[in-house]
């Protein structure tokens, strides 16, 4: 059984598989939401999206359902974590559907306000600076894009006022530098971070995997592997589970690299032993892809299960 399984066992208020699925409140301002969330029992929980939502999405919203009274789901392609030369024109939007994952999650509310409910006097001028880990690995190539990030998840955290926040961990450091900004600013909020859900093959899923052509999306296989092979490396050190996983992608042709780095679990510089985490981001055409998963250094994987069990 898998932890999920568990914790089905004990949900409060999901509705029943043979429950037809309720359309979410849609409230697109916020004196809808204020409206809507002084009807919602607590604790309620909250999942942050910019839609052209799929089942990575959904996950979030399981948990959240498992373990709240209530959930409140957000839609906003956010203009300020945007570059200049980024997607955020052509970032997909999909509202439909994006409604019904809403409903078969059992949203009870969906905020999906405009840019100008957001940001009514434009462009903020007092923003959420993340720090140096703001300009490292993401941060490096996307200038400005961790500050645009944690000032929109503040002011949503605000504005839904949720007893737990759910972060994927496919965005580690955003999960990461979210955390930072909850001890910083002392936020009475709980963040809950859920594992990164993936396609069959091993592909992290991604609103941003519409844009591969075949030919891209094989390429982009390269990075799970180049992660799991990694992850088996792990037992002969940190030197080691680099190569693994550079060699792994660099084997790959149709990838660019952007980084493959090894960090604690905090993205502080790496230990010598013990828990890690490794982060690649690879560009597969235009599209640009990140991924990362847990790496235990330096123990034998059987040591270290015996050792959590004493
Ligand atoms: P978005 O990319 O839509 O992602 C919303 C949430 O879903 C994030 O917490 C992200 O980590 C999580 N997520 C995406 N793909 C996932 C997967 N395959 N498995 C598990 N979780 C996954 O991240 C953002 O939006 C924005 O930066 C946001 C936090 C909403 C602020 O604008």
């Amino acid at each position: 059984m898998t932890d999920t399984a568990l914790l089905d066992a004990a949900r409060p208020a999901a509705p029943a598989n043979d429950v037809p699925a309720r359309t979410p409140g849609v409230a697109r301002t916020r004196a809808e939401l204020d409206a809507a969330l002084a009807m919602l029992p607590g604790p309620v929980g909250v999942v942050m999206t910019m839609g052209a939502l799929h089942d990575g999405h959904a996950e979030l919203m399981r948990a959240a359902r498992r373990e709240c009274a209530s959930l409140v789901a957000t839609i906003f392609v956010n203009p300020l974590q945007f570059g200049a030369n980024e997607d955020l024109g052509t970032y997909p939007r999909t509202f439909e559907s994006d409604l019904a994952i809403c409903a078969e999650a059992g949203v009870d509310v969906l905020f999906h306000p405009g840019e100008a409910e957001m940001y009514p006097h434009g462009r903020p001028s007092t923003i959420v600076t993340a720090g140096p880990l703001g300009d490292d690995l993401e941060g490096a190539s996307r200038p400005g894009h961790f500050d645009g990030v944690l000032t929109v998840v503040l002011k949503l955290l605000h504005l839904t006022g949720p007893q737990i926040a759910y972060f994927g961990e496919k965005d580690y450091q955003q999960l990461t530098l979210i955390r930072q900004m909850v001890i910083d600013l002392d936020l009475d909020v709980r963040i809950a971070p859920v594992p990164t859900v993936r396609e069959p093959d091993g592909l992290a899923r991604s609103s941003r995997n519409r844009y591969l052509s075949d030919l891209e999306r094989a390429g982009a296989l390269a990075i799970s592997r180049a992660l799991r092979a990694g992850v088996n490396a792990g037992p002969r050190g940190g030197a080691a589970v680099l190569a693994a996983a550079e060699a792994t992608l660099a084997a790959e042709p149709g990838l660019v690299v952007d980084y493959v780095a090894l960090r604690d679990p905090e993205l502080g510089p790496a230990p010598d032993t013990g828990e890690t985490r490794l982060l690649v981001a690879a560009k597969a055409g235009t599209t640009r892809l990140i991924d990362n998963l847990p790496v235990l250094l330096g123990i034998a994987r059987e040591t270290a299960r015996e050792t959590a069990r004493n």
